[in-house]
């Protein structure tokens, strides 16, 4: 008798497991695994936004290309990995860059002539990267600042220390009607321990403008834990190169790897190719 039911439940247990064997193998077929495949996956290229956001690319002005010769590599550079156009974000400080706004639309037409001259398609806007320094309230009030597109505008803050009054002028600047972007928020590791600033920041809409190379860790692990915070919180809505060189363009193909980076281009919540 015992006997019989063991060969009872063997014969269960057989029917059982090859049963499990042909529907996981029918499932997989059906795709059904391939999100997870897909999911792991990262971009082929850049093309899905269209516009970088943030670059360095007038020669001579700030710590990014230094000579024509350059900003056109880089251009090509960005070209080939997918981008149609490029806003180029020359520093603004007053101490260590003390670029006037008045003049950059026509050193971008400089590199625009350069750039049509060698054949590059890729279109140039100009803005600015706007340092919130001791004298930043002067310039709010004189209104000295280079947009783009419709009447956005870059800011960056030190990296060391958070500036007096910073929650005040982002408040005046709203208030004037500017559509305030913050610059690589993730590298402000002074409130990456207590994250309510960012939450602040975000709950006031300000436009958080991450970097592609943080997402490889390029800047350091903190930097690379905050933006992966951010992405994972739905909190990033523009995307640049931040490019000053070509140890730049490096890291960037190496960041077209990261599934994270390849999610967050691929969940539409990212406005690049709206410029
Ligand atoms: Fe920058």
């Amino acid at each position: 008798m015992n006997l019989i039911k063991t060969m009872q439940h063997t014969n269960i247990w057989l029917i059982f497991t090859t049963f499990a064997t042909a529907f996981t193998t029918q499932i997989k077929g059906m795709g059904i695994f391939s999100f997870k495949t897909k999911k792991a996956q990262g971009l082929s290229d850049f093309s899905a936004l269209k516009t970088d956001i943030h670059s360095h690319l007038i020669p001579g002005i700030d710590d990014g290309s230094q000579d024509m010769d350059t900003s056109l590599l880089l251009l090509q550079e960005l070209q080939n990995l997918g981008y149609r156009k490029v806003i180029t974000t020359p520093h603004v400080k007053n101490e260590v860059f003390p670029n006037d706004v008045n003049k950059l639309e026509d050193l971008a037409n400089n590199v625009r002539k350069a750039a049509a001259q060698k054949g590059l398609a890729i279109e140039i806007e100009v803005g600015a990267e706007h340092l919130v320094d001791e004298d930043f309230h002067k310039r709010i009030s004189e209104g000295l600042f280079k947009t783009f597109g419709d009447n956005y505008l870059l800011i960056e803050l030190p990296f060391m220390y958070v500036p007096f009054g910073v929650n005040e002028y982002l408040f005046d600047l709203q208030c004037k009607n500017y559509k305030v972007i913050l610059a690589h928020p993730e590298r402000y590791l002074y409130w990456a321990e207590d994250k309510r600033q960012f939450a602040d920041l975000k709950d006031r809409g300000i436009i958080f403008q991450s970097n592609i190379n943080s997402f490889t860790g390029y800047y350091g692990r903190q930097e690379y834990n905050l933006v992966k915070w951010f992405a994972e919180n739905n909190m990033i809505e523009m995307l640049g190169s931040d490019t000053h060189g070509i140890r730049h363009i490096e890291v960037l193909h190496k960041a077209l790897s990261s599934p994270l980076l390849a999610g967050l281009v691929n969940s539409g919540k990212i406005i690049n190719n709206q410029f």
